[in-house]
C-alpha cells in the first residue's frame, strides 16, 4: 500500500481554518471554522491535506489527534459552496475530499478522531477515515445527504458498512439518520464515549499509549489491517507475513523481547 504524503512539501503553511498544537510527540489538529460549524469547503479540505502531510513528515510526531472547535467536529461538506456546483464541479469536489480522506486513512502514523460535537455528512466520513474514534457524550453523528438530494460524497457509502455492517449503514444513510453518541458507541462507530470535558484527556491518554509502542510495529499493523479490509483476507495474510518478518530486522523487536525476558519496560527508539 502506498502512503500518500512522502513527496509533499508544506513548510511555513499558515492556516485560516485550523489550529495546530504539538504536545510531546503528539500533534493536535483542531478544525476552526466556527461561523459554519466547521463545514468543509475546498479551502478547509486543502488545509487539512497540508496539515496531515506536515504531521506525516514531522519526525517528532508519532500520533495525530483530530478534533473540532466549538459544538461541532464537522457539520458536513459546505452546503453553501455545494449548492452552486454543477455535476462536473461536484465530481471534482467529491474526488478531492475523498483523496484527502484516503491520504489520512493510509498515512503511516495513527490518527485519533476526538469527536467533540456534530459529525454529519463529511464530518462522519472524516471521523471514519481516522483510525480510532473517541467521542464526547454530546456528539451526534450521521449521514444527512439523502435529505439534501445527494449521496454521501467522501466515501461514506464505503466506510460506514465496513465499520457497522451493511444493514445498519443502510438505515443511517438511506433514512438520513443522525444518531447520538451512545448509539454510535453501541454499534461500534465510536470506540469510546466520555464526558465532554474528558475528551481531550482521553484522546491524549490513548495517543500516549500508542506512542509508547514500537512505532514500526504500529505502522505495519495499521498497514496490514487496512490492506486486509480493502484488498481481502489473502492479500492481508501475505502482507502481514512480510511485515511480521520485517519486524525481526528492527532494533525495537530485539529491545521489546529482551525487555520482556529481563522483566523491565521496553525502551523503543523507532528503528
Ligand atoms: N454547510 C454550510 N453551512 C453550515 C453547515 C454546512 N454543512 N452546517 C451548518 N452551517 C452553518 C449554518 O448555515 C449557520 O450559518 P448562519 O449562522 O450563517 O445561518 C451556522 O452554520 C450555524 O448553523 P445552525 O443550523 O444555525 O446551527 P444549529 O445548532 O441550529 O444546528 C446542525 C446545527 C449541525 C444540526 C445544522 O447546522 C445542520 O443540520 N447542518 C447541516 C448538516 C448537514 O446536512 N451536513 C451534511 C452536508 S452534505
Amino acid at each position: 500500500m502506498a502512503f500518500g504524503y512522502s513527496m509533499r512539501k508544506t513548510e511555513n503553511m499558515e492556516y485560516q481554518n485550523l489550529l495546530i498544537e504539538q504536545k510531546e510527540d503528539i500533534r493536535i489538529i483542531t478544525i476552526h471554522r466556527p461561523q459554519d460549524l466547521n463545514a468543509l469547503n475546498t479551502e478547509l479540505l486543502s488545509e487539512l491535506d497540508c496539515a496531515f502531510a506536515d504531521a506525516s513528515a514531522d519526525a517528532e510526531t508519532k500520533v495525530v489527534i483530530l478534533t473540532g472547535e466549538g459544538k461541532s467536529f464537522v457539520a458536513g461538506a459546505d452546503i453553501a459552496q455545494m449548492s452552486a456546483m454543477d455535476a462536473a464541479e461536484a465530481k471534482a469536489f467529491g474526488e478531492f475530499g475523498a483523496d484527502v480522506f484516503r491520504r489520512i486513512e493510509t498515512m503511516e502514523k495513527v490518527v485519533i478522531a476526538a469527536v467533540n460535537g456534530y459529525a454529519l455528512g463529511g464530518g462522519c466520513e472524516l471521523a471514519m477515515a481516522c483510525d480510532i474514534r473517541l467521542a464526547s457524550s454530546k456528539a451526534k453523528i450521521g449521514q444527512p445527504e439523502t435529505g439534501l438530494g445527494i449521496t454521501p460524497g467522501f466515501n461514506g457509502t464505503q466506510r460506514l458498512p465496513r465499520l457497522v455492517g451493511l444493514g445498519r449503514a443502510k438505515e443511517i444513510i438511506l433514512a438520513a439518520e443522525t444518531i447520538d453518541a451512545m448509539e454510535a458507541y453501541r454499534i461500534g462507530l465510536f470506540n469510546k464515549v466520555v464526558e465532554p470535558d474528558q475528551l481531550m484527556d482521553a484522546a491524549m491518554d490513548l495517543a500516549r499509549k500508542i506512542a509508547s509502542r514500537a512505532q514500526l510495529a504500529v505502522r505495519y499493523s495499521k498497514e496490514a489491517m487496512n490492506e486486509g479490509v480493502d484488498g481481502g483476507f489473502e492479500a492481508g495474510m501475505a502482507l502481514e507475513a512480510n511485515l511480521f518478518a520485517l519486524c525481526f530486522a528492527t532494533e525495537d523487536q530485539k529491545e521489546g523481547m529482551k525487555a520482556f525476558l529481563e522483566k523491565r519496560p521496553a525502551v523503543f527508539n523507532g528503528k
